[in-house]
């Protein structure tokens, strides 16, 4: 006797006819009634009173009935519960850029668990180079950064266009600009960059962006990290350029003024390896979307 012999037979007696039953499954009324008769001859009992309209079990077939109704929803369970349990032992490992945790970061992934509640999600930090190889390496299996890398093996999908801004002690001159400042207005006090190492960087793409505009810092310090530039800010060392989820760092007396100038915008890039074209990558873009549009952030729809 298989589990689908159970399911033949609970099906007849709840549809109270061989005809209805061979519908409900999809299959022939003779091989259905031969089933039924093997599983009879196997059990040595008549399970149906013979010549009833409606079809109906006899006693020891309600018996039977109510014992294989157990069994097939015990193997149901069996199966749900296992391939859950195989499911959760999937792991998705997602690197990322330091500043990104102070954007949207921790909102995207928390969104994506909720939205695939048995896989195992990994964060990591790294930097963009380290992004890179272990994509390549298949140690991570997604990316969030900042810089324009090129590889063959790898894959940038622009997410938007983050807006500069730039963090000042709010006793400095600008402070007052809350509409926003030109990089020219920025270029001749002290700039605090980061990272230091390794390039490129968003320290290079800065630098990069002032001399777009003919511009070039004199007075540049590159510190290692975001929290350090900002701390030094703070503390009216000078001025830092960072992307605009950074506001979320508050010190007292640090002020956020927007970079007014077009070009002043770092891209986020979700990065993936060439040939990946998993389902998880897809909901993982699908919950950027969707706090992109809880956010009102303007983007353009990457198709993947
Ligand atoms: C964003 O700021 O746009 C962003 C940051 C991390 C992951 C996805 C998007």
């Amino acid at each position: 006797m298989e589990l689908r012999h159970l399911r033949y037979f609970v099906a007849v007696v709840e549809e109270q006819s061989f005809t209805k039953a061979a519908e409900k499954l999809f299959i022939a009324q003779p091989p259905l009634s031969r089933q039924i008769q093997n599983l009879e001859t196997e059990m040595g009992a008549l399970l149906f009173e013979r010549g009833s309209r409606p079809l109906k079990p006899t006693a020891v077939g309600y018996f039977f009935y109510q014992q294989a109704v157990k069994l097939l929803a015990s193997a149901d369970q069996m199966k749900s519960i296992t391939m859950r349990e195989g499911i959760i032992k999937k792991t998705m490992t997602i690197g990322f850029g330091g500043s990104l945790l102070y954007g949207l970061l921790p909102r995207v992934v928390y969104l994506f668990r909720q939205q695939q509640p048995y896989l195992k999600i990994k964060l990591v930090q790294m930097n963009a180079m380290e992004q890179i190889d272990a994509l390549k390496e298949g140690r991570i299996d997604a990316s969030f950064g900042r810089v324009r890398i090129s590889d063959p093996a790898i894959k940038r999908i622009l997410l938007r266009e983050e807006p500069l801004m730039v963090a000042v002690h709010s006793s400095h001159a600008l402070a007052a600009k809350k509409q926003g400042v030109k990089l020219e207005e920025i270029v001749e006090e002290h700039v605090l960059l980061y990272p230091k190492l390794p390039k490129p960087s968003f320290s290079a793409q800065m630098k990069g962006l002032f001399s777009e505009y003919g511009l070039e810092p004199k007075n540049l310090t590159v510190v290692d990290d975001i929290q350090l530039a900002l701390g030094l800010a703070a503390a009216g060392e000078g001025l830092c350029i960072v992307p605009e989820s950074a506001k979320t760092v508050q010190f007292k007396h640090l002020n956020y003024i927007p970079i007014l100038d077009d070009d002043a915008v770092s891209p986020v890039f979700l990065i993936i390896r060439n040939a990946d074209h998993s389902e998880y990558i897809r909901s993982l873009l699908d919950s950027v979307y969707q706090v992109y549009d809880l956010e009102a952030i303007k983007y353009d729809r990457q198709i993947f």
